[in-house]
């Protein structure tokens, strides 16, 4: 079984990346700019954000993180991303969710200027994604298209199937890996036979929050299997797959934590700098 090391991509990623920022500062004289809005003080987004700063500044990005408490007006987010969607200094805006509950996500998220978008949360990226447009790609599912791509280079003609029908991460899966010329499969919460459905993919991705529901006997033995589950239980933190048992039988994993995660922050840089780099065209 092929342990896929996504702490390993992630770095090779942020070499990458750290390598092109130079060559772009020496061209451009400038970098690519990241700001990143904080509201509240949950301690998972604080964790989250403190990471992506740290990997931001490591890449060579500017890096700026702007805080407001719980209590901020949604009128003060708006007016802040209109001045950020105006400087050009700043080529990618995140605004780390969840929100507090007075402030209108979706509001938020059309407020950003599509071309700095590095979520990929705005619906014009999502169109762009779904017509097969250039566009900013959400960043977990970028992530896991990228580790699927280094073990399985062509994916033409496999079958996918995607447990999860986020925006967030199984939407956009799906549309990277029909790209690919995938069969995909996508199933959620009212799918009747779910291990049935399972047990066709090549490729199966698990993106919907219950911890270890895939198990040994639900997965082919040349699958590969990516598993963006981040749950906390009583033993710690556990992926959506029951990791020892179908570490015996799928042809590759990505381990929880050690997987997906790193190279979610990794693709953010990315999109920064892809941003960036559309900015100066
Ligand atoms: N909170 C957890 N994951 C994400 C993400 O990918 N983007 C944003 N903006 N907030 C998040």
């Amino acid at each position: 079984m092929i342990l896929i090391d996504g702490k390993k991509a992630a770095a090779e990623l942020r070499e990458e990346l750290r390598k092109e920022v130079v060559e772009l500062k020496n061209k451009h004289n400038k970098v690519p700019g990241l700001t990143v809005i904080l509201i509240g003080d949950l301690t998972p987004s604080q964790i989250y954000v403190r990471n992506k700063e740290k990997s931001a500044k490591e890449v060579g990005l500017k890096s700026e993180v702007i805080k407001y408490p719980d209590s901020v007006e949604e009128k003060v987010i708006l007016d802040k991303i209109d001045e950020l969607n105006k400087d050009d200094t700043v080529s990618g805006i995140l605004v780390q969710l969840p929100l507090p509950k007075h402030i209108d996500k979706q509001k938020i998220i059309e407020a950003i200027n599509p071309s700095k978008d590095v979520d990929g949360f705005h619906p014009m990226n999502v169109g762009s994604l779904s017509s097969g447009y250039e566009s900013s790609v959400p960043c977990t599912p970028l992530g896991c298209y990228l580790l699927v791509k280094k073990i399985e280079p062509n994916l033409s003609g496999k079958k996918a199937v995607i447990i999860g029908r986020s925006n967030l991460n199984g939407k956009p899966m799906t549309q990277l890996l029909l790209k690919e010329n995938c069969t995909v499969t996508i199933t959620h919460s009212k799918t009747k036979n779910l291990k049935a459905e399972c047990l066709e993919a090549d490729i199966l991705v698990a993106a919907v929050g219950i911890p270890e529901l895939v198990k040994g006997d639900w997965v082919k033995k040349d699958a590969i299997v990516i598993d963006v589950g981040i749950n906390k239980t009583d033993k710690g933190i556990v992926g959506d797959v029951a990791f020892d048992e179908v570490s015996k039988s799928a042809r590759a994993l990505t381990p929880v934590p050690g997987g997906v995660g790193p190279m979610t922050i990794a693709c953010l840089l990315k999109n920064t700098v892809e941003c960036f780099k559309r900015s100066q065209l």
